[in-house]
């Protein structure tokens, strides 16, 4: 079994982007994030794709587009999660990494088995968001904690949420529970 991993940083009010773009600056967050990505399968939606090209090194990018026509280099398209998830079970693949963005973490969030969440201390009132998860279904397995510093203007927290139940109840963002 392929495990699906949400891998996001989120406001505090449950936002990944104002619209185009990451909108801060976290080079911890940044590091945390290629070395969590390291050698993985990916899954990204056409959009996040394209601003992360030159990106890819030791990946295997899966590009989820609706365009039947799609061709990229390195990785390969997709036209859904059950497709990409099968391409990785016939490559005995451990881990399915979802780098978002925010449509792509929609359509992935029934499918996933853990969530690695960077969540940032910051409001942004609007924007794209991460999809409401349920508390009842969901526990921290791991925190790592950052303040501000000379490099981060904004505190963050890096939390690993593992699914414990499939129970659908009160719903809440991630950032309203941070
Ligand atoms: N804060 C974070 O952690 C984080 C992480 C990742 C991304 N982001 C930000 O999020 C923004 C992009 O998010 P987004 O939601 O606009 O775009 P996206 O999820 O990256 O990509 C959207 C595209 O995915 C394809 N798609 C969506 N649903 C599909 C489906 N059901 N079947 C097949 N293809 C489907 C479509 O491609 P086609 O149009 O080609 O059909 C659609 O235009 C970026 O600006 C990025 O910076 C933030």
């Amino acid at each position: 079994m392929v495990e699906v991993t949400l891998i996001a940083a989120v406001s505090a009010d449950g936002f990944i982007s104002c619209g185009r773009g990451i909108p801060w600056d976290l080079p911890e967050d940044k590091k945390h994030f290629r070395a969590y990505a390291e050698k993985k399968w990916l899954l990204l939606g056409r959009v996040t794709h394209s601003e992360m090209s030159g990106w890819f090194r030791d990946h295997q990018p899966l590009v989820m587009t609706r365009d039947a026509g799609c061709k990229v280099t390195p990785g390969q398209c997709v036209a859904s999660v059950e497709e990409a998830l099968h391409l990785a079970e016939s490559a005995d693949q451990p881990e399915l990494l979802v780098c978002g963005g925010s449509q792509i973490y929609a359509e992935a969030m029934p499918f996933a088995d853990k969530l690695v969440i960077t969540h940032v201390d910051r409001i942004l009132g609007a924007g794209l968001p991460f999809p409401k998860i349920h508390r009842q279904s969901w526990e921290p397995v791991s925190r790592i904690i950052h303040g501000t510093d000379a490099l981060h203007d904004i505190s963050f927290e890096i939390i690993t949420w593992r699914r414990v139940a499939a129970l659908p109840g009160a719903g809440w963002t991630v950032g309203e529970a941070a």
